[in-house]
């Protein structure tokens, strides 16, 4: 067995999570502005998963900021040469627009994802957020946390506030946020899943962005959510997010299956899902994914 990764110390934490959302702030008036061309600049784990022109330009500047601060830390983006070993004890984990395909249509929910994690992120189990933002620019939405911190959000101008989840307890009267992968099989899997899910809860959302159902969790605009496939990308700073503003889920973040839900209606949640899982045909982990 290997040793858990070290926690850096608060004020390290402190310092993780600024720089967290000053990043994540900055490259989502990037994205947000939109300058120059938007077309897609090519597909990756199948012909719908896309990366437009803006997903590299703001991986780019994301990379370039967190260097000039942190140049010993690692970088592990979801981007073509997005990878860095780090010398620290600190990798970088991020989306640089989570929600592509609602970018693409113009669709307001998509964010940008950063996260400081402790351990190899490519490696399963190994991992684990300690600091994060989520910024939603075209929401007007920001989310930070770091571990024993709490979670915050902030809207527009307006001042930030503490989070927590919703205080639902009624799982037949949940409002749950799925998502369905870009794999084929894994997609045809969610659907069956959902098949068994949705009669027993109030109903689903789509919305688009892992990131913002974790932070959506968080906040009390669903009450749950699970989704399975993700990469660490995906879910590094909203799982942070979600379990620091007193949300329950997955111990450690895994594309396996990634689930955050209310307290009151968790456990519940957790054993309809894998009952569904049971009884759907299993499928294998995508191609694209990096973790088992
Ligand atoms: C996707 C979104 C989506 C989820 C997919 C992710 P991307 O990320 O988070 O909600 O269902 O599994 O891959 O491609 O928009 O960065
Ligand atoms: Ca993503």
């Amino acid at each position: 067995m290997t040793d858990a990764p070290a926690m850096p110390s608060p004020e390290e934490l402190r310092e993780l999570e600024r720089l967290a959302v000053s990043v994540a702030t900055e490259a989502g008036r990037l994205v947000l502005d939109r300058p120059g061309d938007l077309g897609v600049a090519s597909t990756k784990s199948s012909g719908t998963d896309i990366v437009t022109v803006m997903d590299e330009r703001a991986q780019d500047l994301i990379r370039t900021r967190l260097a000039a601060a942190r140049p010993a830390d690692g970088f592990h983006g979801e981007e073509v040469g997005g990878s860095a070993r780090a010398e620290s004890s600190i990798t970088w984990v991020v989306d640089p627009i989570d929600g592509t395909v609602n970018y693409l249509y113009d669709i307001p929910a998509y964010a940008v994802s950063v996260a400081a994690v402790v351990g190899d992120p490519t490696v399963p189990g190994s991992w684990h957020p300690v600091a994060g933002a989520v910024v939603g620019p075209a929401l007007g939405e920001t989310y930070r946390a770091r571990v024993g911190g709490g979670a915050f959000r902030r809207r527009g101008q307006g001042p930030e506030s503490a989070i927590a989840p919703s205080g639902c307890t009624s799982l037949a009267l949940s409002l749950v946020g799925t998502g369905f992968s870009y794999d084929a099989a894994l997609r045809r899997w969610g659907a069956q899943v959902l098949v068994e899910t949705l009669p027993l809860i109030r109903d689903i959302r789509r919305i688009g962005s892992a990131a913002l159902d974790l932070c959506h969790v968080a906040d009390g605009s669903l009450d749950g959510y699970y989704e399975r496939g993700l990469n660490p990308w995906d879910l590094a700073a909203g799982w942070l997010v979600a379990t620091e503003a007193g949300a329950r889920a997955i111990e450690v973040p895994t594309s396996e299956l990634t689930w955050a839900a209310a307290p009151g209606i968790a456990e519940e949640l957790e054993r309809v899902v894998r009952a569904a899982i049971g009884r759907v045909p299993a499928v294998g982990q995508p191609s694209g994914s990096t973790e088992g």
